[in-house]
């Protein structure tokens, strides 16, 4: 029986209650389909696609135009689980205006089922207004990486008692706005835990430690794809960086011997072909897709 589609609605109902939930990053229709056949419970259309993606340094250049682009390809598989999308730097943070606005261009074309969007305090009225417009909205809070530069690098932070309550009050600031889930991003475990306690929304996990109500993680990076760096919060469950290192010797090592194509990759003229071959039945003859008939 098919297992029934996750919302914003039933991640935020999972609050102290089920298995822990688990989110994964995605860029893509193919990558999508993959994680959604793995069970996750929703994908992230990230604007860390800026880094595993478009090989920059940062987030900060992505635009709106990327991420509807990446977020229709993802939608577009209809996946079970639920689809986020991140509204990228300068998108949402003039006014709330232009954050409905551009939330409102993830839903509509990018066919996103929810938004995300970093920052606490100063963001309530930013969530607010997409919140009434009714778009769920992610909140984002601790390490957010569009203030890289403000926070001089990636790194942890709520680390003494001062940034502790900062982050522990934009977490409730959130709350109060309305949003269904937040994602904690490198803070101490014991923050997490403080903040998961203290809210009466999930809180999603990267770098926070165990206790937060689920798990979010770079796809790239826990199937072992990007090999840069591994930040410490990472653990890589599988190492497909180096099955498709080793995957494409083997390739090119076939063409430049000769053995590949083989016979069964081959069409033939379909005068040439013995009845019942793949290549005499009408409409498989060749070509990219999967009935072969486009070619
Ligand atoms: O951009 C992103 O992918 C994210 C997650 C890593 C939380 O914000």
């Amino acid at each position: 029986m098919a297992k029934e589609k996750v919302t914003a609605v039933s991640l935020s109902a999972r609050k102290g209650k089920g298995p822990p939930i688990a989110v994964a990053t995605a860029y893509d229709a193919t990558m999508a389909r993959l994680l959604d056949a793995g069970g996750v419970d929703a994908l992230m259309v990230g604007d860390s696609l800026g880094m595993v993606v478009q090989g920059r340094e940062h987030t900060l250049a992505v635009t709106l135009d990327e991420i509807v682009y990446h977020c229709r390809a993802v939608t577009r598989v209809r996946p079970r689980a639920h689809v986020v999308a991140d509204l990228p730097f300068l998108s949402y943070q003039v006014s709330p205006e232009q954050a409905l606005r551009s939330a409102g261009r993830l839903v509509q074309e990018g066919d996103a089922e929810s938004v995300k969007l970093e920052g606490g305090v100063v963001r309530a009225a930013a969530v607010r207004s997409i919140v009434d417009a009714g778009i769920p909205v992610m909140g984002h809070v601790g390490l957010t990486p569009q203030s890289v530069h403000q926070m001089g690098g990636f790194r942890v932070q709520g680390k003494t008692v001062d940034a502790a309550q900062r982050i522990f009050d934009d977490a409730r600031a959130l709350e109060d706005a309305g949003v269904y889930a937040i994602v904690l991003e490198g803070i101490p475990s014991d923050l997490g835990a403080r903040i998961t306690e203290a809210v009466a929304v999930p809180t999603i996990g990267i770098g926070a430690g165990p206790h937060t109500d689920g798990q979010v993680l770079v796809c790239y990076d826990f199937l072992g794809m990007f090999r840069e760096f591994t930040p410490k919060f990472v653990k890589r469950f599988a190492e497909v960086g180096e099955t498709v290192v080793q995957a494409t010797e083997a390739f090119v090592s076939e063409v430049r011997a000769g053995t590949f194509p083989g016979p069964e990759h081959e069409f033939k003229a379909a005068g040439a072909a013995a009845p019942g071959s793949t290549a005499a039945r009408p409409g498989a003859s060749g070509g990219y897709g999967p009935t072969g008939d486009e070619g």
